[in-house]
Parts: C-alpha cells; structure tokens; sequence
C-alpha cells in the first residue's frame, strides 16, 4: 500500500507539473521541477505521450540533477560552483518556479532557482525547435545581492544524465590543416574532457560538438543518438563523467580556466546555448536536425544557395598583381564561376603585405601591386559577370604596422612581459574587450564596404591564438578571453546591422571558426587549409556531422596538393568539392584547356544539383573510417524527388571488393533515373537507366573500382550520380 501512495505521488509531480516535459515533433525533455527541490532531469529522447511518462516513472528510470551544484554533490563534478562573498564555496539550487512561453518554432522552458540561503538565483532555460528535433539549454546566473560580488569557478551551459550502458561518443578534433578529426570511443569509468583554450579558433584542435550513441559503436543510419553543440565562439569545456552510479554525466559550458567571472551585484550572467538533439535514425539523423536547425537558425542567410567561387590564396598566395588578378576573374567567369576573392596581400603602405610578417591593421590598398585600386577590380569583376570578394583579418596586427606603431596598447598580451607573437614571428592580436577597438575592427569592415559598395563576399580570417592573457583595458584580467568574445560580438552586430545582405566567410587558420556561436553571423566557414581531396574526404565527413553543406567551403585545389604533396586526379578533386559549397583554389592559368573544361561542365552540372547537395538531407552511408576502400554519402531533396550519390575509392588494393553500392534516403516507392555526373570514358552500366527507391536501398550498384577511361590508376577512382524520380 505504501508503494502505491510512493508512486502515485510521483506520477502527480510530473504529470501536476506538465509544463516540466517539453517536447518537438519526434523527442521529449522530461524535467522534475518539484518546488523546493533541486531541479531534475528524468528522461531525454524519443517522442513520450503522457501515458508515456506515466510508464516512464513506473518503469524505474531514476531522476538526476539537471544542474549540478558544488557541494551538493561533493562526489559528482558540477555545472555551477561560485565564491560566495564570505568564502562560502557551497551553492543549493531550489526550484521557486517553472514557466513555460510559447515562442514561433516552439516552446521555451524556464526553470527559476533559488539558493536557500545566498542571494544567488540561477535560471534554466531550456527551448525546443519543434520541426528540427533540437532541445537547447542555457542559464541566467543572477547575484542579488546589490552590494557584494560573487565568483562564478564554474559556469556551464547545461548537465545531461545518460543512462549508463554501452554508450559511446564521437567527437573531433585536429590540428590546422588536419581538422575535425573523428575519435570513436566508449564511455568508461572516469572523467573525459574535451576543450578548446586558443581564446580564438575554437574548431581548430577540439570542436564543441559531440555525438553520443547509446546503443553501442554508433551507426549512420540506425541506433538512438543523441548530439551536442556548445553554441560559443571562445573557450569552452565539453565534460563526461563516470562515476559510481547509474548515469553517465555531460557537462558543457565555457572553459573556466583562467577565468573566474565575478558577477558584480545585480549582474546576471548568460551561459551560451548547448542544443541538443536526439534521433532513432543514427549519425545521420542527428546530423540532419542539425543542418535544419543550422540553416534555419544559425547561419547567416541560411537556405539560401552560396557562390561558387575562385580563392586567390593557394593560386598567387601573397603576390597579388593586378593583371592576375583580373585574369583569374576572367577564367573563373569563363569556367561559369560566380565569384573571385581576393585573398591575402593586397594591402599596407608604409609595410606593404609581402608576407606574413607585416602589415595586418593597415587596410588601405597597396598601389604598388593594384594601382587601378580595389574599385578597378571591382568593376573588372562587374565586366566578366560574377561578384567580387576581399579577404581581411581585422582581429589582427603585426609589430610591423602602422597600427601598432600608432596603438601599442591595443594589443593583448600579459603586462611586464615580453611581447609573444604569432604568425611570420610578428603577429599579435587586438584586445577587443577595449571598445576603441571594437570601433576600429568594425571601421576596418564599414570603411571597406563603404569604399566599395560592390564587394560581394568578406572573407574574414583570424590566424592567431590569445598568447599570453592580459588587457591593458580590462580591470579584472580573468574578463579577458569571456569579453574578447563579448567585444567580437558586438562588432558583429554592428556589421550585420549596417550590411546585412554582403556574405562572409568565417575562416581562421582554415576551419578553426566552425561553431554554432558564431556562425550567426556568417554564412559560411573555410573547412580547412588542407584542399587534398583525400583527407578532404575524411575532413569534409566529420564536418557534416553537425553543419550543412551549404556552408562548408570545399575548393578544388593543385595536384600535387601544396599541403600534402599528393598527386590525385583532377576528376576526384572535383568530385570531392561538390560534395560541399564548391569552389577553386588554385591558379587557372596553370590549368590546361581539357582541365577547363572538365570544371566548367561540373560547374554547370553543380548549378543543377546545387539546392539538393546545400540544402538537401544528407545520408552518410560508408564511412571513410571503415577500412572498406570507399566512402559514400548521398544528399536527398527533401521531396525525395532529386538525390545525389557520392561514390569515393579511398585506397585500392588488389584483389580487395568494394562492397555493393546501397544507397539510402530515397523514396522506395519512386523510381528514378541515374545519370553519371563528371563522367570520364565509358559510362558505366546503369547509366541512363531507371531503378526503384527500394532497389537502390536494397539490392544497390555494382560500381566498377576505377573510372573507365581513366588509364589503369585505381587509386582515386569516384562516381557522383544524380537521380532524378520520373
Ligand atoms: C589562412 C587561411 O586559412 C587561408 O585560406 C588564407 O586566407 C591565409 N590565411 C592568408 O593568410
């Protein structure tokens, strides 16, 4: 009888609190928000009706802190921990109230928390987007106390209990021009932690984002996953532990280290945005949320199809000249291009920009290298029908400027110490927690645009870490790396205000700005520096796991690759590009005319399956990972009407069989009509021809090891399909 009573209050505190389960259209957030009580998290992931959550409590599973505090759970590491001002190191969370809004793609979820004792009050926050299956979280850490600071040692954005069991995680990380690289590995016992502290390029080693799978070695297409992005464009801390009970815990937030944030009294503190997202339908799943989630909400001018482009940087590096300038615009409009951006070199005067050593701050055009100036380009580019593109670093100088002549107080670097540089032995970066220089990054962009009203496209690059903390700015150096991505943000936002239409690239060092938290602001990343389309094959696979195609810049580059050396065929190179936002990266001049006119006709074909391969679902099917000699993906309309099928040989060894080529993501119902893109010699068999969804899912192609007419080279062969449903 007892037990009865015991459960039936449980089942009345969850279902008396409805507005404590948030869910979209195929997952739920189960949240305790029993007054006086810590918050707690009971359940997250597949879709639960409310005899569902009935059955869930009756089913045993066990409810866990949504958001660990220091002390509390002395045994447990935390999400929150603080410094009272009499030195208390303790803080109790209580739930005082839950409110619940309704905002256009959801509901947001307010959990308000009260410490019994301090004037500590502390928010959670957690918003659904309805259609695209993400449940994000964030808090609001409020000091009430007018008078007396509290220090925050710990301030994540979000915990998530996870059920223990075989549950593995995917996550990635690098190294300049070896980025997102994947490491799949199971949970044990312990605590694993993934960070970032460069200050700035936070993709470049660890992303903030990780796949969990909670049904063993994670598939692509099958198997409950659940996945997380921290939302922030500095330093951050992604946290699994495994301790004594039945959950494994996640914790994500900024990295605390070297940065207690002291919440004067009054001040509220925002953490950023943790989304998560949940799938029955594997990787793929989740990474498909995502990319709806990311074009929808979280990339500048999402949805929208992106140029293709011609870079100058890999073709000319830093010699820019003007007649080659306006002979790359030429080839790449001839080749059906729509855009060409000027790279880095083209600027300084008192140090103009032959290398990297010199001139970063000192924006104004080197007349020596463009005498007819940026406008002559401009209208060059107008001439040959495609837009025109400039590259900057404005977060930047060298010790060799102008501007750090005219501002040596601007740039970042801990006081009565020697000065530590970056980049060509010079390089150093500008505090932007001042706002002066705020104003100055932001007048670098506004005076570009408004000199030349044309410019297109920016590409905004970032090449430095933050070397050695200090701000002759800031009082409280602990402020530092939280208010340069403060500072960062405000520029931005000016940016966007004035220019809201022009499209920028975020790129540091390649792709060590691919993160949620800025990309608001930008409509797309540089992947990598590394163009080998081998590694871009594998690159360009870890990247989709969380951002779409539409953003992901994909050039075809130089054989031998000026990364790696390699020599590859100019067919896989293209092939591998079109699988992301395509573009060129090397000199056209050097190309020969057959070249030409092999990426003039993948241009045109791009153009016709551009929407499907930017803004369609994306399939991963065999991962480069798995030692089967091939690596496949296909990206679906959302209509299912169109599809394209990337086919890539990674490594050939006699003797060794592909397996059957089975796609996924099609309508099995549909039938449709394959033809070879980039074809080069004999077509293959099935070319022309037409086949059912449920075939090509589950009988599949036979695709031949090499390209027919492609000499006796195995290595590198690769096929990309379009099917069109008749
Ligand atoms: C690093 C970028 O990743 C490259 O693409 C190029 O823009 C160089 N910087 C220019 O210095």
């Amino acid at each position: 009888m007892k037990r009865m009573i015991f459960i039936a209050t449980l089942l009345l505190g969850v279902s008396a609190a409805a507005q404590s389960v948030l869910s979209t259209d195929n997952t739920s957030l189960v949240i305790d928000a029993s007054q006086g009580k810590s918050p707690k998290i009971l359940y997250y992931g597949a879709k639960l009706s409310d005899a569902d959550i009935s059955s869930l409590i009756s089913s045993g599973f066990a409810s866990k802190d949504a958001y660990p505090t220091h002390n509390k759970n002395s045994d447990n590491l935390e999400a929150l921990s603080v410094r009272m001002p009499d030195g208390n190191l303790s803080a109790e969370l209580n739930v005082v109230s839950v409110d619940t809004k309704t905002w256009e793609g959801g509901k947001i979820l307010s959990v308000l928390c009260k410490d019994p004792v301090y004037p500590l009050e502390v928010r959670l926050i957690y918003k659904s987007y309805d259609n695209e299956d993400v449940i994000s979280t964030w808090t609001e850490i409020i000091n009430g106390n007018k008078r007396k600071s509290i220090v925050l040692t710990r301030f994540d954005s979000g915990s998530l209990p996870i059920r223990r069991g075989d549950v593995w995680v995917n996550s990635f990380g690098g190294s300049w021009a070896s980025e997102a690289t994947l490491t799949c590995q199971p949970l044990g016992p312990g605590v694993r932690s993934i960070y970032n502290k460069d200050g700035i390029r936070n993709s470049q080693t660890s992303h903030a984002e990780v796949m969990i799978s909670l049904d063993g070695k994670p598939r692509e297409l099958s198997g409950r996953v659940i996945g997380a992005a921290l939302c922030y464009s500095g330093n951050y801390e992604l946290r699994f532990e495994t301790g004594n009970d039945s959950c494994h815990r996640f914790y994500a937030g900024i990295d605390p280290s070297n940065s207690n944030y002291t919440l004067a009294g009054g001040e509220c503190f925002v953490t950023p945005e943790l989304a998560l997202s949940f799938s029955t339908e594997g990787l793929s799943g989740v990474s498909r949320n995502f990319h709806k989630w990311g074009r929808k909400y979280k990339l500048a001018h999402g949805g929208k199809v992106n140029d293709i482009l011609l870079n100058s940087w890999e073709g000319v590096y830093f010699n820019i000249d003007e007649p080659e300038m306006h002979q790359m615009m030429k080839d790449i409009a001839d080749m059906g291009g729509e855009l060409f951006v000027m790279d880095d070199g083209w600027f300084g005067d008192k140090y103009p920009r032959l290398n990297d050593h010199t001139s970063l701050g000192d924006w104004v055009v080197d007349r020596n290298k463009l005498p007819g100036g940026v406008e002559g380009l401009v209208e060059g580019a107008a001439k040959n029908g495609i837009k025109f593109g400039i590259w900057i670093e404005p977060e930047m100088t060298n010790s060799r400027s102008e501007l750090f002549e005219a501002h040596p107080d601007w740039i970042i670097n801990a006081p009565d110490r020697e000065l530590v540089y970056g980049r060509g032995g010079t390089q150093l970066v500008l505090d932007l927690s001042n706002p002066q220089v705020q104003d100055f990054v932001f007048g670098v962009f506004d005076d570009i645009m408004s000199a030349w009203p044309q410019i297109a496209y920016i590409k905004w690059d970032a090449n430095m870490h933050v070397p050695s903390q200090g701000s002759k700015y800031l009082k409280n150096q602990e402020h530092l790396y939280i208010e340069y991505h403060r500072g960062l943000a405000k520029v931005l936002d000016r940016i966007r205000a004035k220019y809201p239409d022009v499209a920028i690239q975020a790129c540091a060092s390649g792709g060590g700005r691919v993160n949620y938290g800025i990309l608001p602001w930008f409509d797309e990343f540089w992947t990598s520096d590394n163009t080998d389309a081998l590694q871009r094959v594998f690159i360009q696979w870890n990247t989709s796991y969380f951002f779409p195609a539409e953003a992901m810049g994909a050039h075809i580059g130089s054989s031998p690759n000026h990364t790696t050396g390699r020599v590859i065929p100019l067919k896989f190179r293209i092939d591998v590009a079109m699988s992301g936002r395509l573009g060129l990266e090397l000199q056209p001049s050097a190309m020969s005319v057959k070249e030409k006119d092999m990426c003039r006709k993948a241009i045109a074909d791009y153009k016709m399956v551009r929407d499907v391969v930017q803004l369609g679902d994306l399939y991963r099917i065999v991962s480069p990972y798995d030692d089967k000699g091939v690596s496949t993906k296909l990206y679906a309309a959302p209509d299912k009407e169109r599809a394209v099928y990337f086919w890539y040989k990674t490594e050939y060894f006699r003797g060794d069989y592909a397996p059957v080529a089975l796609l996924a993501g099609l309508d099995p119902e549909k039938n449709y009509r394959i033809r070879e893109l980039n074809l080069v010699g004999r077509s293959l068999p099935f070319d022309g021809k037409v086949f059912s969804g449920k075939f090509l899912m589950e009988t599949g192609l036979n695709i031949p090891d090499r390209n027919y007419g492609g000499g006796t080279h195995r290595d590198f062969a690769s096929h990309v399909l379009y099917l069109v449903a008749e």
